[in-house]
């Protein structure tokens, strides 16, 4: 089992800071996942555990030792990736074996390891056959496999379903995490893909330009995002930018005004609210005191089967996006209908708008 520490990490390249002080801790037996959009630097900061590239400053430490100045060949880390790199002319078998024979393992041993790695990622008696006879979930298997079967002290995965179709995906993704589960190892999982990070992870590090703006568990991540880029980038948020606040801290927004104490002294704020934490009602329902009751017309409905998603334009211009779970078919034929959108103050996120972080409405 093993911890990693990631000390401090910086990383510049001619015009851009890749990583800019990046300082994480990932317990042992964890399953951490990197989340950000192309180019935050989720593959060079994995890059920089694996030791294929070097940090300009900061350290990296695993099971309590410093290991960022061993070649990468002597870190005791497996890796995944995107485009599998598994070799096109050796057997399957022989892609798995390919570690523990630059190891120098005794015949007899790499045979049994092999074949139990390949038995854990559901390719038993797929040795003999040759990469391309595999679709691109088996080969990415054989990856996974390669990548276990060293007994590595930790998992290193870049993107390993990109290139995978959606029900594969879904279908790999649940397996990784099922094989981390039952050996225990530490892994730290890169993706770009928000739903994929909060179904396969214990917990998350959303990065942007190079920072970690949020470390926590999926939940935490979703229901209390940090900053307004994590909440722009984890689900999906309707987001009010930069509204005046009126005296004592009053939300106010077309007709609608609800006193937040949170917001006294504040002359801006920007409000986000989760598609799904939005009551959809007729014009004249009341609100509780504690909500905030945002009148406007249906612009468009899109029905998704057990779902439909109602764009709204409030009075006051802005356009909303609503969640309905299981429509009924009378509130499908509503474009242009009169609507109440209620948001409970507790589903509300606000956001100061000049550092994007997150303020407490609930003091
Ligand atoms: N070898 C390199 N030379 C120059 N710039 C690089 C190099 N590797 C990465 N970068 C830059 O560093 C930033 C982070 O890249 P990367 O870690 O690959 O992001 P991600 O994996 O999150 O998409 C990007 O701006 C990228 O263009
Ligand atoms: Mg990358």
């Amino acid at each position: 089992m093993a911890r990693v520490e990631l000390r401090h990490i910086s990383k510049s390249y001619p015009g851009v800071q890749a990583l800019d002080d990046i300082d994480l801790v990932i317990e042992s037996g964890e399953f951490f996942t990197l989340l950000g959009p192309s180019g935050c630097g989720k593959t060079t900061l994995l890059r920089t555990v694996a030791g294929f590239n070097h940090q300009d400053s900061g350290e990296v430490w695993v099971a309590g030792r410093r290991i960022d100045e061993i070649p990468a060949h002597r870190r005791n880390i497996g890796l995944v990736f995107q485009d599998y790199a598994i070799f096109p002319h050796m057997t399957v078998g022989d892609n798995v074996a390919f570690g523990l024979r630059n190891r120098r393992r005794p015949r007899r041993e790499i045979a049994e390891r092999v074949a139990r790695a390949l038995d854990l990622v559901r390719l038993g008696g797929h040795a003999a056959r040759l990469p391309h006879q595999l679709s691109g979930g088996q080969q990415q298997r054989v990856g996974l496999a390669r990548a276990v079967v060293i007994k590595p002290q930790i998992l290193l995965m870049d993107e390993p379903l990109s290139n995978l179709d959606a029900k594969l995906r879904i279908e790999l993704r649940d397996d990784i995490r099922d094989l981390q589960r039952s050996l225990g190892i530490t892994t730290i999982y890169v993706t770009h893909d928000q739903e994929e990070a909060l179904v396969i992870s214990d917990r998350i590090g959303v990065m942007q330009g190079g920072h970690v703006h949020q470390v926590g568990t999926p939940w935490e991540v979703y229901a209390r995002p940090a900053t307004l880029f994590v909440a722009s980038f984890v689900g999906a948020m309707n987001v009010i930018a930069d509204l005046a606040v009126g005296a004592g801290g009053t939300l106010a927004l077309g007709a609608a005004r609800l006193p937040v104490p949170a917001l006294a002294g504040r002359d801006r704020v920007t409000l986000a609210i989760r598609l799904e934490d939005m009551t959809l009602t007729g014009p004249a329902v009341d609100a509780p005191s504690d909500a905030l009751a945002l009148d406007g017309a249906v612009d468009k409905v899109s029905f998704a089967g057990r779902e439909a998603f109602y764009r709204v334009r409030l009075d006051e211009g802005t356009q909303i996006l609503a969640h309905v779970h299981r429509p009924e078919r009378r509130l499908l034929e509503q474009n242009g209908a009169r609507v109440r959108l209620i948001l409970p103050l507790a589903r509300v996120h606000l956001f100061d708008p000049a550092t994007g972080r997150r303020i407490e409405a609930a003091s």
